[in-house]
C-alpha cells in the first residue's frame, strides 16, 4: 500500500536527520504522479536559520529525479503533537500540488492524521496566480 511506502521511506530518512540542536528529527516522502517516492530529512546548522526542513529536502529528491508533481506527501515527526508542515513548507508543497493533494502526518506508531493541502493552505497563491499578469 501507496500509504505503508510513503510511511517507510519518510522513517528511513528521519533515522538519517541532522538535528544536533534542536534533537527533533523528522522525515518526509513525497509520492510522485508517476508513482516514484523521494524522501528527505531536516538538515540543521550551526547556523540557525540556514537549516532546511525534511520536506525541503524531499521535493528536492523529487525535482532532481525529473518528476514535477506531488500525488500525495507524508511527514513524520516525534511527540505528542501532530508534526504538521511549517508554514514555508506549506508554500513549498504547493508549488508543485493542488489544493486537493493529501498531506499525511504520522507520528513513530502510524498514520495520525490526514489533510488536503488546502486545509493548511487555504486560499493559496500558487503558480497559476502569475498566468493572468499582462506586466
Ligand atoms: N522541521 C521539519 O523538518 N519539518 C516540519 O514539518 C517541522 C519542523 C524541522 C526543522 C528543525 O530542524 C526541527 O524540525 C525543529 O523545528
Amino acid at each position: 500500500m501507496t500509504l505503508d511506502a510513503l510511511f517507510e521511506a519518510a522513517q528511513q530518512a528521519q533515522a538519517r536527520a541532522y538535528a544536533p540542536y534542536s534533537g527533533f528529527k523528522v522525515g518526509a516522502a513525497v509520492l510522485d504522479a508517476g508513482g516514484g517516492i523521494h524522501s528527505g530529512c531536516n538538515v540543521e546548522n550551526a547556523a540557525y536559520p540556514v537549516g532546511s526542513c525534511a520536506e525541503a529536502g524531499a521535493i528536492a529528491a523529487m525535482i532532481a529525479s525529473g518528476e514535477r508533481r506531488i500525488a500525495a506527501i507524508l511527514v513524520l515527526g516525534e511527540g505528542e503533537a501532530l508534526v504538521t508542515p511549517c508554514g514555508a513548507c506549506r508554500q513549498r508543497i504547493r508549488e508543485f500540488a493542488d489544493p486537493r493533494t493529501p498531506v499525511h502526518v504520522a507520528g513513530p506508531e502510524g498514520l495520525r492524521r490526514s489533510f488536503t493541502l488546502d486545509e493548511l493552505l487555504p486560499f493559496s497563491f500558487g503558480p497559476g496566480n502569475l498566468k493572468a499578469g499582462d506586466g
